[in-house]
């Protein structure tokens, strides 16, 4: 959460730091705010709102400075203000700083402070961190020594982003269990929570480790641990395509990711499914050069090495147990990864929500593979919990669309999904990749373990390969599923209900729909409904029903009716055909025939644009919801 930016370099600072911000916007839009120096002097632009706000004070303002840091924020302390923006200044008004995370003992610093009489113009615990940089300057006159010194007091996790008036030449920035990235460029440099913020401009990059300060110059970076020792670090090279971010003739990025999943999914399944004869495979991949063709070049595989899962046959069959951490709509792709698990290996799986992994015991050990699913890498519960894991010897994996996030830095195994970015704070695509990544892990776990027949496996695959094209026929109805939702756009609470398979597809139904439209929506296992959520239901309350032909379809039934008994607007996800469903619901959103294995890869897209049309149609800012950020990096 927050994004963090720098530059220094002979091109105009303001706007690159723009456009560097622009690329880290999903990761907070309460604020954004530069500093620069400009004719020796540190100025501050900074605005509550969106980045347009600051964009428009850099236009009035035209700065000429080469050198800035800058911030876009998702408020933790102090409400979201221009006071409160970043970046923040000690009191002599010439070092400046852009932060990420929390200081956990700012109130302790702060009052120190105030007694020692520095005054505070925030709400932030980032403020006393341009004080204390800027008291022990003072003796010791040297920025390096200063910040050292500084991080020493400082307790929690998070990244800074210094520049100081009397040292113009120079960015600093500080690493503390958080995410940062220096590109360099040809007499220029960039500094960036996220490298893909740097990628227009650089594909070389170095990224800083835990407890680590990076001293940034146009002509390069220097390294040093917390200690003061110097660290050096080779640069690597990143996939050299820059990513296309455009809405490609959609209103809306979400309703674009929507429409890609197709393609998500067969890009995902091209990468580890050669053929449904041959066994699921999670090789390395290898990174195409600029031409299109792999590599040699170590540095430039410096990236790729990391990918694949490199467990041994041995190990495979040796894990006993699954333990899945993840949060948000990660979490829901996990609870049916759990279920494809259980049911083609035999093996028990438990899935957590990453944050409530902290200060509990996890039941894991040396025959445990921990699973985190996290489509940026970079949720800070979730990174805990795998590292929590690594500590008690379990084997771990990652699931990820960043191969070059801090998850892929932490475990040896990673199963990338081949979404591109998704730049909706809302996963819907990334989601889809999740759930595909699960039905591949299983069937790969099957093959490894014997789990499951060669003819067994075979008719998996094909199912899998089958679901791309059942996408686009749900997609085609789009206008259908658009009519039939508005007629629930005036609703207040909405509750979505599904069993087994689709228990999972009613939660993240819901989720989508609170994100997307500030309608309060949740989702229950249908089975639950009886044990206490019925008593919501009147004739204002539609009820969302996902009803998949199997094993739980005629007690999901039966739970609908029970619903329809307390007068409620009821909706069904079904499939085509289900005369049963049209004579149940008001509302039938219709899916293909699918297995009710593979279903969930289906019944979460009608509901993915039902949440899409209604948000729309109740004008609300669908791709920037308020409150959200797409990356969480705080606990
Ligand atoms: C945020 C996002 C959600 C996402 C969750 C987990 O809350 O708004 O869409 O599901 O974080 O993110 P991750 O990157 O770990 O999947």
């Amino acid at each position: 959460m927050c994004g963090i930016v720098g530059y220094l370099g002979p091109a105009k600072a303001a706007p690159v730091l723009l456009s560097e911000l622009r690329c880290l916007e999903y990761r907070g839009y309460d604020s954004a705010g530069v500093a620069i120096i400009q004719d020796g002097e540190l100025s501050v632009l900074k605005a509550a709102g969106k980045l347009n706000n600051l964009e428009k004070l850099i236009t009035d303002n035209k700065p000429t400075a080469t050198v800035g840091i800058g911030h876009t924020r998702w408020a933790t302390h102090g409400v979201p203000n221009d006071q409160n923006a970043h970046p923040h200044l000690d009191a002599s008004k010439t070092i400046a700083v852009v932060h990420n995370g929390i200081i956990e003992n700012y109130e302790e610093l702060k009052d120190e402070l105030i007694k020692d009489g520095y005054a505070f113009e925030s709400d932030t615990d980032t403020e006393v961190i341009a004080h204390l940089i800027s008291k022990v300057y003072e003796t010791e006159k040297d920025m390096l020594k200063a910040i050292f010194k500084t991080v020493g007091l400082l307790r929690g996790a998070y990244a800074l982003g210094v520049v100081s008036q009397k040292h113009p030449d120079k960015i600093y920035a500080i690493n503390q269990h958080y995410s940062l990235s220096v590109g360099l460029g040809n007499n220029e440099s960039f500094l960036a929570s996220d490298s893909m913020a740097v990628r227009q401009y650089t594909n070389k990059v170095v990224r800083l480790e835990q407890s680590e300060i990076a001293e940034i110059t146009k002509e390069g970076v220097r390294l040093f641990a917390f200690d003061g020792k110097e660290v050096k670090r080779r640069p690597m090279s990143l996939d050299s395509n820059p990513y296309v971010i455009d809405k490609g003739g959609y209103k809306h990025f979400l309703l674009k990711e929507i429409h890609e999943q197709p393609l998500v999914l067969r890009q995902t399944l091209a990468k580890y499914l050669v053929h449904p004869t041959k066994p699921v495979s999670f090789i390395p991949h290898i990174t195409p050069n600029s031409n299109g063709a792999a590599t040699n070049n170590e540095e430039e595989n410096q990236l790729s090495k990391s990918y694949g899962v490199h467990l041994t046959e041995m190990e495979l069959k040796g894990i006993d147990r699954i333990q899945v951490v993840a949060c948000g709509t990660a979490y829901h792709a996990s609870l049916v990864g759990k279920l494809i698990i259980e049911q083609l290996c035999n093996l028990p799986v438990s899935v957590d929500i990453a944050s409530e992994i902290r200060g509990r015991r996890l039941m894991v050990n040396e025959s445990s593979l921990t699973i985190a699913v996290s489509q940026s890498g970079e949720t800070a519960d979730t990174l805990a919990a795998l590292e929590e894991a690594k500590k008690l010897g379990s084997f771990t994996l990652g699931i990820t669309n960043r191969p070059d996030s801090h998850l892929s830095q932490i475990t040896p195994n990673l199963i990338v999904t081949e979404c591109g970015i998704e730049v909706s704070v809302a996963a819907t695509k990334t989601y889809l990749a999740q759930l595909t990544s699960f039905y591949l892990l299983g069937i790969y776990l099957a093959e490894a373990r014997g789990a499951i027949t060669t003819e067994h496996a075979r008719k998996l695959k094909s199912d899998l390969n089958a679901i791309p094209t059942l996408l686009e026929q749900i997609l085609a109805k789009e206008n259908e599923i658009r009519l039939a939702s508005l007629k629930y756009a005036d609703a207040h609470d909405v509750v979505f209900i599904g069993r087994g398979f689709n228990y999972p597809t009613a939660l993240e139904g819901a989720l989508k729909l609170k994100e997307l439209s500030y309608i309060h929506a949740s989702g229950y296992a249908a089975g639950e409904l009886k044990h206490g959520p019925i008593a919501v239901l009147d004739s204002k309350v539609p009820v969302v029903t996902v009803l998949v032909p199997g094993v739980v379809y005629e007690k999901t039934l039966s739970n609908a009716q029970e619903a329809r008994a307390r007068n409620a607007q009821m909706i069904a996800v079904a499939v085509e055909g289900d005369e049963q469903a049209a004579r149940t619901f008001d509302t039938v959103l219709s899916i293909p025939a699918v297995d009710e294995f593979f279903s969930p890869l289906l019944t979460v897209v009608p509901m993915q644009l039902m949440s899409y049309f209604i948000a729309d149609y109740l004008g609300k800012d669908v791709d920037q919801p308020r409150n959200l950020a797409k990356s969480v990096t705080v606990e």
